[in-house]
């Protein structure tokens, strides 16, 4: 066996050369890694040339360059955000002492579950998507897609890396796990719920973007504050990559619902079923997309209360959504935080110890999050002149984790029967037949310059290039 420079084939800035355990331990990793990707990456892509932004440095300046390239000779590389010297734990009980470089021995079974656990949600969300390559709606989409899933491979990578850097043989058994675990998988899922559900359309892949993506900056968000840096420097690194994400889930969305006030302007009526007629997605479509991605999302942030997110807190492993920019001891020791619970069948606000409710404070700051982008879909809207608006619902709607697990909540926040639920459902979550509506909308649209009817094109292209650039190539 011929051995591969490792040292060219994946570009690094964390000295992989000169760590020769370190480069044996991913060498035996990639082959693997390759197998899967072959297997349960996008379906059918071997031969495509894509145009692909490839991260090469970490640089605020050109960390990344753009190319064609056949994606399984796609770069993964391994990068950190320079370490900042003389950084200090800033939340927690050793608040104030230097960051750790080496895991500490007793945090490192907690480390690295919450390594694995944002690890798994990685090469999840490429299974997720691996058969939309078949029915993108432009070139362009279908670059974006492609763009995503190798980034999201970049991300396993990043988190590969860490095991095997810091966690031994563990960490080496954790890294293969990652491969055997496969998403919607009844043996083997992946580990949270929302990776495992399927992304068979093009709209549930903007929804996905949005809603389930920004959960993944939030996450990582907070994890890039351990005081592990390590951990901290990937995450911050991973963020970069995560921006695109999230613009492609937003952009997305705002570009269907741009197109179908077009059409509904073109027949001059809203009705639903005449702009399904028309060829676009109503909007009260995309509201039941919004309600069913919105939910499975807002699980992924745990429970309400929660000793282990105090846990992670204290100890100084994962810490909140902007931290040093939280104004307050970085201890909790005092303060509480309001958290919506259940009484009897009323939802009340109640105040419990900040510290349990760390969960619940980065749920906040994502549905914050996920306002500011709906508020800029009903602009559009609101500017075309028609008379609809988006809402997110409640967030105890359609939940399977947490105490809104135990009842259904409807979409404006009251507890309501069981019966009330199944009469109202159809008009809340998408049904079969919305599925199959949109499913039969997914047309393949791959001349240059041309795109599917149900959505409009971008406004611009993607690194100074025109929309009817040749993103993809088939060969
Ligand atoms: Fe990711
Ligand atoms: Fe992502």
């Amino acid at each position: 066996m011929t051995s591969i420079n490792y040292n060219e084939r994946i570009p690094n800035n964390v000295g992989l050369g000169e760590n020769r355990r370190l480069q044996r331990a991913l060498e035996s990793w990639l082959p693997n890694y390759l197998n899967w990707w072959d297997e349960l990456g996008p379906e059918g892509t071997q031969g495509y040339d894509v145009y692909l932004r490839t991260a090469v440095d970490v640089g605020t300046e050109g960390w990344a360059h753009f190319n064609h390239v056949k994606m399984p000779e796609y770069r993964w590389g391994i990068f950190l955000n320079e370490a900042i010297p003389d950084r200090r734990i800033g939340f927690g009980d050793h608040k104030g002492e230097p960051v750790w470089q080496e895991v500490p021995g007793e945090y490192r079974s907690t480390l690295r579950r919450l390594i694995v656990t944002q690890g798994d949600t990685e090469p999840a969300s490429v299974e997720q998507q691996r058969v939309l390559g078949q029915t993108a709606p432009s070139l362009y989409d279908l670059r974006n897609l492609f763009q995503i899933n190798v980034e999201e491979g970049r991300h396993l990578w990043a988190m590969v890396y860490l095991l095997h850097a810091h966690f031994g043989r563990d960490g080496r058994e954790e890294a293969e796990m990652m491969l055997e675990r496969h998403s919607g998988d009844p043996d083997k899922p992946r580990i949270l719920g929302a990776f495992n559900e399927p992304t068979p359309d093009w709209l549930s892949m903007f929804m996905f973007a949005f809603f389930t993506d920004r959960d993944g900056k939030f996450q990582l968000a907070s994890l890039a504050e351990s005081g592990f840096d390590p951990l901290a420097r990937t995450c911050q690194f991973m963020l970069t990559e995560e921006a695109h994400h999230m613009f492609v889930g937003e952009s997305g969305v705002m570009r269907i619902v741009k197109r179908t006030c077009e059409v509904m302007d073109e027949i001059g009526t809203d009705d639903p079923e005449r702009v399904r007629q028309a060829g676009a997605i109503d909007l009260q479509t995309m509201q039941k997309w919004i309600n069913f991605h919105y939910s499975i999302s807002v699980d992924l942030f745990g429970q309400e209360l929660s000793t282990n997110a105090a846990n992670y807190y204290t100890q100084g492993l994962k810490g909140r959504y902007h931290e040093g920019k939280i104004d307050d001891d970085h201890r909790l020791v005092d303060y509480s935080y309001p958290v919506l619970m259940l009484n009897g069948d009323k939802i009340v606000e109640e105040s419990h110890p900040a510290l349990t409710s760390v969960n619940e404070k980065l749920r906040q700051d994502y549905i914050d999050d996920c306002q500011r982008g709906m508020n800029r879909w009903n602009k559009v809207i609101e500017k075309s002149g028609h008379d609809f608006q988006f809402k997110l619902p409640h967030r105890g709607f359609n939940r399977a984790i947490g105490n809104f697990a135990e009842v259904k909540v409807s979409p404006d926040g009251r507890v309501i029967s069981e019966a009330e639920w199944t009469k109202n459902a159809t008009d809340w979550m998408p049904t079969e037949s919305d599925r199959e509506f949109v499913k039969a909308l997914m047309k393949p649209c791959y001349e240059q310059g041309k795109i599917a009817g149900w959505i409009a094109p971008p406004t611009r292209g993607v690194h100074g290039n025109p929309f009817d650039y040749e993103y993809v190539k088939f060969n």
